[in-house]
Order: C-alpha cells, then sequence, then structure tokens
C-alpha cells in the first residue's frame, strides 16, 4: 500500500493545492482499494472507529451513498445530515455548526451551494473537509473519472478530452484542472455565452504538465474529431434553476447524440458524471450506448473516496 503520512490532515476543497504526485498516489491507492474490494476485501478499517460528517445542503445520490459505504468499508462511521435539519435553519451560524461537529466527528464531508460556505467551514474545523460538490468544483467527481479514463484507456497522458456543455460548471471545472495536471488534453465545447471564464483558463494553463493543452471553441463538430473521451453534463446545474429557459435555448446545439458521434473516432468513450437529463444533453441510445462508461465512473467514486478518506483522514 501507498504511503499515507503526506496528505494527512489536510482539505480537499479543489484539486488546486494538490501536485500532480498526489493524485497519481490518490488515484493508485483507490485502484488498490478497488482490486481488494473486488477480491472480497470489504473492510480495510484505515479509520478505525472514526466519524464522518457528512454534510448536504443539495440533493444526492451517488455522492451520498458512495461515501457513507466508503466510510463503512474503512471502519468508520457515517452520519449524514440534510442542511434543514440541522440548528442552521433557525439561526445558528454555520462556524458554530462547525464547531459542534468538530466535538464528534474527524472529518467533514460537505456540499454547498455557495464555494465560500465551505471555506468558512475549512476555515473553522479542526479536521479535514472534503467538498462533496460546490458551485466552483467537484473534486471527487474528477479523481474518479481520471481513474476511469485510466482503466479503458490506459493514461491520461496525451488523452484527449473533450467536455461539451457548461464550460463554467464545477464538473468541468475540476475535470480540467486534473485533466491538465495529469498531462492529458483537454477541450472545453459550449456556446460561448457559457464559455469557461479566461482568467481560469489562464490558471489551469499555468499549471498544467508540460505540454497539455486547454482548447475553448463553439463547434462541437470540430471539437470531438481527435476526442478519446467525450464528457458531458446538464446544462443547468442545481442552484441555476432560475436561467432554466435560457439555457435550454443556448445549450440546444450542444447534444451529444450519434450524430455527432460519427465525427468522432469509434474506439471514443462516452462520460457523465450524472444524474443525466436524458433526452437534453445526452440522448438514451448514446448514455446506454456501447461506448459509454457512466456507471464505471459512479462505481468509480466509491475506491477514489475510499482512498482520498484513507490518505487525508
Ligand atoms: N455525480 C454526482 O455527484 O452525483 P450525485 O449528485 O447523485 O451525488
Ligand atoms: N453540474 C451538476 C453536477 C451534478 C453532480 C450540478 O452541479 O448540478
Amino acid at each position: 500500500m501507498s504511503s499515507i503520512r503526506s496528505m494527512k490532515g489536510r482539505d480537499l476543497l479543489t484539486l488546486s493545492n494538490f501536485t500532480r504526485e498526489e493524485i497519481k498516489e490518490i488515484l493508485k491507492l483507490a485502484s488498490e482499494m478497488k482490486y481488494l474490494l473486488k477480491n472480497g476485501k470489504y473492510i480495510i478499517p484505515y479509520l478505525n472507529g472514526k466519524s464522518v460528517f457528512l454534510l448536504f445542503q443539495k440533493p444526492s445520490t451517488r455522492t451520498r451513498i458512495s461515501f457513507e459505504v466508503a466510510i463503512y468499508q474503512l471502519g468508520g462511521f457515517p452520519i449524514y445530515a440534510n442542511w434543514n435539519e440541522l440548528q442552521v435553519i433557525r439561526g445558528e451560524t454555520l462556524e458554530d455548526t462547525v464547531r459542534a461537529i468538530n466535538a464528534y466527528c474527524d472529518a467533514i464531508v460537505a456540499r454547498v451551494y455557495k464555494h465560500s460556505d465551505l471555506e468558512i467551514i475549512a476555515n473553522v474545523s479542526r479536521v479535514p473537509v472534503i467538498n462533496a460538490l460546490s458551485d466552483l468544483a467537484h473534486p471527487c467527481q474528477a479523481l474518479a473519472d481520471c481513474l476511469t479514463i485510466i482503466e479503458k484507456k490506459g493514461k491520461i497522458e496525451g488523452i484527449n478530452v473533450v467536455f461539451i456543455g457548461d464550460g463554467n460548471n464545477n464538473v468541468c471545472r475540476s475535470l480540467s484542472e486534473a485533466i491538465l495536471k495529469l498531462g492529458g488534453n483537454i477541450t472545453i465545447v459550449s456556446p460561448k455565452k457559457y464559455q469557461m471564464d479566461s482568467s481560469y483558463a489562464d490558471f489551469l494553463r499555468k499549471n498544467a504538465y508540460k505540454d497539455s493543452s486547454l482548447i475553448l471553441t463553439d463547434n462541437p463538430i470540430e471539437g470531438v474529431k481527435n476526442a478519446d473521451v467525450i464528457y458531458t453534463d446538464v446544462w443547468v446545474s442545481m442552484g441555476q434553476e432560475s436561467e432554466y429557459e435560457e439555457r435550454m435555448k443556448e445549450f440546444k446545439k450542444y447534444q451529444v447524440n450519434s450524430e455527432l458521434l460519427k465525427f468522432a473516432p469509434d474506439d471514443v468513450i462516452i462520460m457523465h458524471c450524472l444524474p443525466a437529463h436524458r433526452g437534453l444533453e445526452i440522448t438514451d441510445e448514446v448514455i446506454d450506448g456501447k461506448n459509454s462508461v457512466v456507471w464505471d465512473q459512479a462505481e468509480n467514486r466509491l475506491h477514489v473516496q475510499k482512498a482520498i478518506l484513507a490518505l487525508l483522514v
């Protein structure tokens, strides 16, 4: 097993303060965890009786379940709380809520609307804080996606990943950061209005590994021409519901469907963080088709999060 000392006690709010080597170490441990589980080793007691608090402001299927199972399989105890069930909704401050959680728990996994809430939690907390999705980042998803690409394509270095959809959303931002750090190339295909902020794109380029490239375009056909991976996500993320009508119009031409796949290589893999809105960003025939790896991605959330918890907590 890999050394588990160096990352102890750290927060995972975004991938920005994790080096390429650290990301690789997480992925390596995740792969080992997966191998052990597949061979019947269900419990590996890295958490050994520790309790982890799961604080969710937004709905979740995969993240909540995979974290609860991950904590159980590491010999720990998960405590899930929906935001609306806590005293914060009756006026207790977020800071005091964190102080209370710190009295009992050894780590906090939080899904929030505003990334600034995560920063508040992390500033107050004495125990590691892990981002389970914010408006700005979804690092656990990106790490699971990288593990999936490595399993399917053998590597990330030199691989062309094409994200089609909202270039500024949490999933796209974290995926781009991970791919560029690991030496892959990323093309983001978005309507001009929803293209990745140039300041974030510059930041990513500055921190990219060697010749990794980040290309921004609004042309799906051009974008997918040399794709090894096509990735899409919802057009309307949680918290953006008031923009629904406008986004439906803007993103209409950005659907991942079999017409578009005619322009991509035959062995391209199709990825989606899920939940999918079938018939909008992706069609049934593509998400259920032979190139789709979306259920491997979902499964890999478990293995990657076990590795994250084992290394950080
Ligand atoms: N991909 C993902 O985070 O899914 P959930 O919203 O279901 O957790
Ligand atoms: N971008 C989506 C991801 C859901 C897992 C959202 O934030 O709603």
